[in-house]
């Protein structure tokens, strides 16, 4: 019976329990001899570029991203860089417009540079998928998400057989998901939205978590081994989100293992309302004072109804932009900064809601905040 299972599962590769088992070993024992070896460059896949790792101060790779003063002891340790020879394809490009926190950048470099994983959490759109992307950026790392709430399936993210015509026959090839191709590179690696993981690919998270390799049991129990400077880092929402497992809960779920190698659980936020409204004066061009800080008002008014679950829509960074950008837009054709606001919020924020009720309650959101600049007999559904 079992013997049958694993013939179904690896599409007759392996044939018995027994079978698996002395496969599974030998993919440890080759784990074991690959750790002892310590892989060399050489691991890269084929026409990879290549790198060399230089050592910087880490003030010095994210100064020009830190918004507050730096004091002589922030960011004031060695991170190791990796340089391309050519530009390498998945190494992200630096947006200027990003901004780190010190304090919250200080243990997920430490976790990088010591193979360590950390966990960012905190509500939606706050930037935890970003900042990994533009730490990956800085250090020169390629770059790889992988979300694990089921956006991707599990063919995306391991592989799968493909059916290809070599020298006129038709023959299955096994080619590589995300996942295996970013641990051949020294990647920086977003496991994202962990707490509302698929049970199938919170399995493999798992195996990404503790480091020791992934097996692939379709393709004969073959064992990828991670490239020894490869860093997870994972994203998860706040506790208690209604349509997602809760965070304590996958955390008790989590071995003793896995815990073990996540040294962080760092805590995120969204910016404060002055530094929102700096920053969105700083990337939306001829952004009136007033519309910026109407705009982020309600997104934080959104923000709060929807932790306290009278909102089902959040108000990320991204959607304060779009409106930012688009009310400057009208700015300049109405010659109206309110009217151009208004006009903003509504098109953009209020007709998110899901629904008429959900309007509604945006728009009431956005009366409070802009008091009678807000039109009083509006159709709140234009
Ligand atoms: N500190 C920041 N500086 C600049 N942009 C930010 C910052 N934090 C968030 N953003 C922007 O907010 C948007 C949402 O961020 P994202 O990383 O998707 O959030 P999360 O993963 O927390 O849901 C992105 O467009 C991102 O660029
Ligand atoms: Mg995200």
């Amino acid at each position: 019976m079992a013997d049958t299972v694993i013939q179904q599962g690896t599409s007759k590769r392996i044939g018995s329990v027994e079978e698996l088992i002395k496969k599974l070993r030998a993919a440890e024992d080759e784990v074991v001899r690959l750790k002892k070896e310590g892989l060399t460059k050489s691991a890269l896949p084929e026409n990879e570029p290549t790198y060399t790792i230089v050592r910087k101060l880490a003030r010095d790779v994210f100064k020009d991203a830190i918004p507050t003063k730096l004091q002589p002891s922030d960011l004031n340790f060695p991170v190791e860089v990796v340089v391309w020879n050519e530009p390498h394809p998945k190494v992200p490009v630096i947006r200027p417009e990003f901004t780190f926190d010190a304090e919250k950048l200080t243990p997920i470099l430490w976790s990088i540079e010591n193979g360590y994983n950390s966990a960012l959490v905190g509500p939606p759109g706050c930037g935890k998928t970003t900042i990994t992307e533009q730490i990956a950026a800085r250090l020169g790392r390629p770059w790889f998400r992988i979300p694990i709430d089921g956006e991707m399936r599990r063919r995306e993210i391991v592989g799968g057989f493909k059916q290809v015509v070599e020298n006129g026959a038709s023959t299955t090839k096994w080619f590589d998901g995300i996942a295996l191709q970013a641990m051949k590179l020294p990647a920086i690696i977003d496991v994202d939205e962990i707490d509302r993981g698929d049970p199938d690919l919170q399995y493999l998270a798992h195996q990404l978590y503790e480091g020791n390799g992934i097996t692939i049991l379709e393709d004969e129990g073959r064992v990828v081994y991670p490239h020894p400077k490869v860093a997870i880092m994972a994203t998860a929402n706040t506790k208690g989100r209604a349509d997602g497992m809760n965070l304590y809960a996958l955390v008790q779920e989590m071995s003793e293992a896995t815990r073990d190698r996540f040294a962080f659980w760092i805590d995120f936020d969204y910016q404060t309302e002055e530094n929102e409204v700096k920053q969105i004066r700083k990337e939306v061009q001829n952004l009136p004072l007033n519309t910026a800080t109407n705009i982020v008002r309600i997104a934080g008014a959104m923000r709060i109804a929807l932790r306290e679950g009278k909102l089902r829509s959040a108000f990320s960074y991204r959607q304060v932009k779009a409106c930012a950008r688009y009310a400057a837009f009208q700015t300049a054709i109405l010659h109206d900064e309110t009217k151009a606001c208004v006009e903003s919020v509504k098109k953009i924020i209020v007709n998110r809601g899901s629904d008429e009720a959900e309007s509604g309650a945006i728009a009431e959101l956005a009366r409070k905040v802009m008091g009678d600049d807000w039109p009083a007999e509006e159709n709140v559904n234009p």
